[in-house]
């Protein structure tokens, strides 16, 4: 069966257009962020999306402020043709496909920051990395006025930061965390997955291993962090990871490191294959 054609809009006036009468006719909305390349991790908040609320909207764009390397915005893909044709086969009612000078004019000059949860992790090791996602998820949920908005748990101290956001700034929006979606192998979907050589995709699924074995131990509660984690990393590096960011336990609510887990945790982890970097957590429980 084909799906019927997705509707594009491209401004933020045909987007208000758009949803206006959905809202006004009292159906919920649902409002599903991403830079595009579209995977079954993206197809998976969709369908989320779909399932709760009476009319779903994709947006695609490719956020220059978030990108703190000009290298990965330049070779960041993108194919909208396809991204389309998946979001209407997934039953999405509209797609928001702004360009740069859309989402910031000449003149543009506010941006939504958010300090803590921004300020560990992928915030120390991407610099301005959050304002930039902040900003435009804000603008985004603005522009749609969505009831729910859906966000994947593969970027959960992005989720963490968005759900801070919206709760410091009253945005009267409810953000949905959609479990990771994974290859067979463990590796998380990712749009940076095409960039992997054959060599560096089948060293991949060992950051995913080494994560679940160190967080079972955590669990276990007899090896302190400090001695699995340095152990983590080396089998890391021996295996053909370049360079690695973090392997990290924090807390799972406000992000704090942890030294044991007494409290529900995760464990993260950003490593580079090359020129591919890649990012991934997964939960540790104490045990009671
Ligand atoms: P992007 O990387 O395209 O991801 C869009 C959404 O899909 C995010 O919420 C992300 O967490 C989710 N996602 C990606 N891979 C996933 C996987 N394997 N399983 C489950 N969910 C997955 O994240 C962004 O774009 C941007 O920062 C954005 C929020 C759109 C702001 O520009």
């Amino acid at each position: 069966m084909t799906a019927a054609a997705l509707p594009i809009v491209r401004t933020v006036s045909a987007l208000r257009q758009a949803t206006q009468p959905w809202r006004r006719a009292g159906e919920t909305i649902g409002l599903v962020p991403t830079m595009g390349a579209l995977h079954a991790g993206h197809l998976a908040l969709v369908e989320r999306s779909v399932r709760e609320c009476a009319r779903s909207v994709a947006t695609i764009f490719v956020n220059p402020k978030q990108f703190d390397r000009q290298e990965d915005l330049k070779k960041y893909p993108r194919g909208e043709a396809r991204d389309a044709r998946l979001l209407a086969e997934n039953a999405c009612n509209l797609l928001f496909a702004p360009d740069v000078e859309e989402m910031y004019p000449a003149g543009f000059s506010s941006s939504v920051a958010v300090t803590g949860v921004s300020d560990v992790l992928d915030g120390v090791h991407r610099p301005g990395h959050f304002t930039g996602v902040t900003t435009v998820v804000c603008k985004l949920l603005l522009q749609a006025l969505p009831d729910r908005a859906y966000f994947g748990e593969k970027d959960f101290q992005q989720l963490t930061v968005v759900k801070r956001m919206a709760r410091d700034l009253d945005i009267p929006v409810e953000i949905v965390p959609v479990p990771t979606v994974r290859e067979a192998d463990g590796l998380a979907l990712s749009s940076r997955n095409v960039h992997l050589t054959p060599e560096q995709r089948a060293v991949a699924p060992l950051l995913h291993r080494v994560m679940q074995e160190i967080a079972a131990e955590l669990a276990d509660g007899e090896t302190p962090a400090s001695l699995l984690i340095p152990e983590g990393q080396m089998r890391l590096g021996t295996a053909g990871f370049t360079k690695i960011d973090y392997l990290a336990l924090h807390a799972a609510d406000d992000l704090a490191p942890l030294a044991r887990v007494d409290r529900p945790a995760r464990l993260f982890a950003a490593a580079w294959l090359g020129t591919t970097r890649l990012i991934d957590n997964i939960p540790v429980q104490p045990r009671s």
